[in-house]
């Protein structure tokens, strides 16, 4: 009987082989649960050209944006695990999520395979150009001030922006009205136009503007400056050392995509991150390259975790209105 099963094993397997040794057959759909034109669009663009040539498939982006990411992440988890989406997520999908919403669909630990860690993204606080505040020490002072008066932009509960801006609002004991978008790429262009005062956002997104002079940059929530940014002071430079915060970008598959699989995009994200022109992309946007071992699946486990635990702390101590 033994002998019986080990050969319908076998021959299972066999059969199963051949299918994930053609994986991928067809282009491979990565959610963006973002609008287009904000920083993990702009990430996501950069990194899926490199791992579809890898591939030997197109990687189309989808974007599919709503409540502050999760809209989209409940797609990516629910998705047939089979390869063919996979999902761009951040900070706030697979970390500050589960502490915002407390009937959250997914569980970023449990219900996703992690591929790798794509980009770093420090946070900056901008504003629209002719905010009335010479540097980031004067900003805070105005913000202090006058928030009741000031909209602040963010990318809806659970976003990078909405979790870094809340702790910003109350270590500085700001309340503005905050406006919700479907992503900080239409944020920013309210920014520019005016229409909003201030925003804390992913650098990747705001290199581009902050050099054309279209925004103002006040402060880099970083420990040193940013070489994309040079210019750009620190929080702790401009007097508000407890606001340090920076984000991130990770693919992600859904739980139960076949190892082989997992390991084939796993090998492709690392071969897009070596692209000299992708690095070069995402090094003047400021994007930080240096935590190599969440680039794999297991480093970026223990970093989704260690994140979801980081925010739940952060979040409870922290006004979210
Ligand atoms: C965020 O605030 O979470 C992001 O900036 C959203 C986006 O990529 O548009």
């Amino acid at each position: 009987m033994k002998r019986v099963l080990a050969a319908l094993a076998a021959a299972a397997a066999a059969l199963a082989g051949p299918a994930h040794a053609a994986y991928p057959e067809r282009p491979i759909t990565m959610i963006v649960p973002f609008a287009a034109g904000g920083p993990t669009d702009v990430v996501a663009r950069i990194v899926a050209e490199p791992m579809g040539r890898a591939l030997g498939q197109q990687i189309v982006i989808e974007n599919v944006a709503g409540a502050g990411g999760t809209t989209g992440t409940v797609r990516a988890a629910q998705a047939a695990p089979d390869g063919y989406t996979i999902e761009m997520g951040h900070m706030g999908t697979h970390g500050a999520a589960p502490a915002l919403y407390p009937d959250l669909k997914y569980d970023p630990v449990k219900d996703f395979a992690p591929i790798g860690l794509a980009a770093g993204t420090p946070i900056l606080v901008v504003a629209k150009k002719d905010f009335p505040a010479a540097d980031f020490k004067a900003f805070v002072a105005y913000v202090k001030k006058n928030s009741e008066k000031l909209n602040e932009a963010h990318a809806g509960v659970g976003s990078v922006s909405f979790t870094t801006c809340s702790l910003f609002n109350s270590i500085v004991g700001a309340k503005p009205t905050r406006a919700a978008y479907r992503g900080t790429g239409p944020a920013l262009n309210d920014l520019v136009a005016g229409q909003v005062d201030y925003m804390c956002d992913q650098i990747v997104n705001l290199v581009p503007q902050i050099q054309a002079g279209t925004i103002k940059a006040y402060a880099v929530a970083l420990p040193e400056r940013s070489p994309a940014l040079p210019d750009v002071p620190t929080t702790k430079e401009g007097g508000l050392p407890e606001f340090q915060v920076s984000a991130w970008n990770a693919i992600f598959a859904p739980k139960g995509t076949p190892p082989e699989i997992l390991k084939k995009l796993s090998d492709a994200l690392q071969k897009a991150l070596a692209d000299e022109n992708a690095r070069k992309r995402l090094l003047d946007l400021g994007a930080d390259l240096s935590n190599k071992p969440a680039t794999l699946p297991d480093g970026l486990a223990k970093l989704v975790a260690s994140e979801v635990v980081r925010w739940n702390k952060v979040l409870k101590s922290t006004a979210t209105k």
